[in-house]
């Protein structure tokens, strides 16, 4: 098996991960807490030279040196304490995506004040689910994610299906990279503007075209994040399929065998990749365009996300993947407050409509049951993201499906519905398109949860 042969290209404050990923290096949190059920550590944003294309230093913004900032492994329950510092020169929060936390730990302008440069603020709060979730800032957020602002958060569970393969965990981005090595400026270009900018280069934990090392028949469960700020990734593994068998919350309830996997900006998939072919060779990871409403028109061809290396390797047994991966109890839709949402775009401006009072300000109540329809008038797809709790997306006959997720394609002239449980958890939780260009320019709302 592949190990850690190439050393960190940045200069991180965090060791290499001790799980060998694959051979795709990716900084881990150092804890600093003795307690096990509690992972205390420092985190600060700053700008680093980083090299992400042979030869020639970048200047991004990281979190303790590298891109992605460190994963953060925690298990179910636990309590996580992040000393957070701003080592950049504008302000900055950090955004626990898809954790149900109390909102004064969400990171967003509702729930803080943003952290000035040299300025620190200590989040503290526990993880309730296991499952990947990822962090990243909530202030000029499509710059900063832009820039290199992310990490990931894996939330382990010991009573879950032991041996499922070989862990490996996937950061998705991509970045705009110049000839020189430098970020490319964020243009004011409208087209851009309009869909979303997307970066020039590919990247998996911070690296252009990885190698993935892998042996015939020894299982791989990879958990992969998009952190990119407007890019889809579709994926396709040459001649495998991908059994996904979790999403955003956690586990799904059965194993689902497909050919392609398609993952919005903030959106998470667990997938187990059995490799095939002969030793030695290569199978690519393919990114495919994804028409989320532009057509053809930007003529983009798939391109390689990474490669898969087969290495022999002893025998591989592996016990078969269990058809019964979990139970999700649906949420009861009885009773529950309806919400219609719309999102539109009125040929210049986009905005979500159906929310109420200032600043698009809904107001609702802890404790309650509401079923929220949102529907897409724009010609394009978004995908939509709910701050601080889990929903059950709605069937077309309106029966919740057995699914955690907090990010979901919104398809253009489309609709989805889903039900959510507000607990006890009183704030202000934004929720918006995950194209961070389009939550800056009208495409987010708030939702007010009082006593
Ligand atoms: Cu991933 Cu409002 O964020
Ligand atoms: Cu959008």
């Amino acid at each position: 098996m592949g190990s850690l042969a190439c050393s960190s290209h940045a200069k991180s404050d965090d060791a290499a991960a001790p799980l060998t990923n694959g051979g795709i290096p990716l900084s881990e949190a150092t804890d600093l807490n003795p307690d096990p059920t509690i992972v205390e550590l420092n985190l600060e944003a700053r700008p680093t030279g980083i090299t992400v294309l042979p030869g020639v230093e970048t200047l991004a913004l990281t979190y303790n040196g590298s891109i992605p900032g460190p994963l953060i492994r925690a298990h179910v329950g636990d309590r996580i304490i992040a000393h957070f510092k701003n080592g950049l020169s504008e302000p900055t929060t950090v955004h626990w995506h898809g954790i149900r936390l109390p909102a004064a730990m969400d990171g967003t302008p509702a729930t803080q004040d943003p952290v000035m440069p040299g300025g620190t603020f200590d989040y503290d709060f526990r993880v309730p689910d296991a499952g990947l979730y990822w962090y990243h800032p909530h202030v000029h957020s499509a710059l900063q994610v832009a820039e290199g602002l992310y990490g990931a958060i894996l939330v382990e569970d010991p009573s879950e299906p032991a041996s499922l393969g070989d862990e490996v965990v996937m950061v998705l981005s991509d970045i705009d990279i110049g000839p020189d090595g430098g970020l490319n400026p964020a243009v004011n270009d409208p087209v851009n503007q309009l869909f979303g900018t997307e970066g020039n280069v590919l990247l998996v934990n911070g690296r252009s075209k990885p190698r993935l090392a892998a042996q015939p028949g020894r299982r791989q469960r990879w958990r992969v994040v998009n952190a990119a700020r407007s890019r889809y990734f579709q994926l396709s593994l040459a001649g495998h399929s991908l059994t996904r068998i979790g999403g955003d919350g956690g586990l799904i309830e059965a194993p689902v065998q497909s050919d392609m996997l398609v993952l919005t900006p903030g959106e998470r998939a667990d997938v187990l990749v059995t490799p095939t072919g002969a030793p030695g060779s290569d199978v690519p990871l393919m990114w495919i365009p994804y028409d989320r409403g532009f057509g053809t028109a930007l003529q983009r061809q798939p391109e390689e996300v990474l490669t898969m290396h087969l290495d022999e390797g002893p025998a591989a047994e592996m016990p078969a993947v269990p058809q019964h991966l979990r139970t999700i109890d649906p949420l009861s839709t009885l009773g529950a407050i309806e919400r219609d949402l719309t999102f539109l775009y009125d040929g210049s401006r986009f905005a979500i409509q159906g929310t109420i009072g200032p600043d698009q300000m809904l107001m609702g109540k802890t404790g309650t049951t509401e079923v929220w329809h949102v529907k897409n008038v724009t010609d394009w797809d978004h995908p939509f993201h709910l701050h601080g709790f889990a929903f059950q997306p709605l069937d077309a006959a309106g029966v919740p499906i057995h699914e955690w997720k907090d990010t979901l394609n919104l398809p253009t002239m489309k609709q989805i519905d889903f039900v959510v449980q507000f607990d006890d958890r009183p704030g202000n939780w934004m929720f918006h398109c995950h194209i961070l260009e389009h939550s800056e320019v009208g495409l987010m709302g708030m939702l007010m949860l009082e006593e």
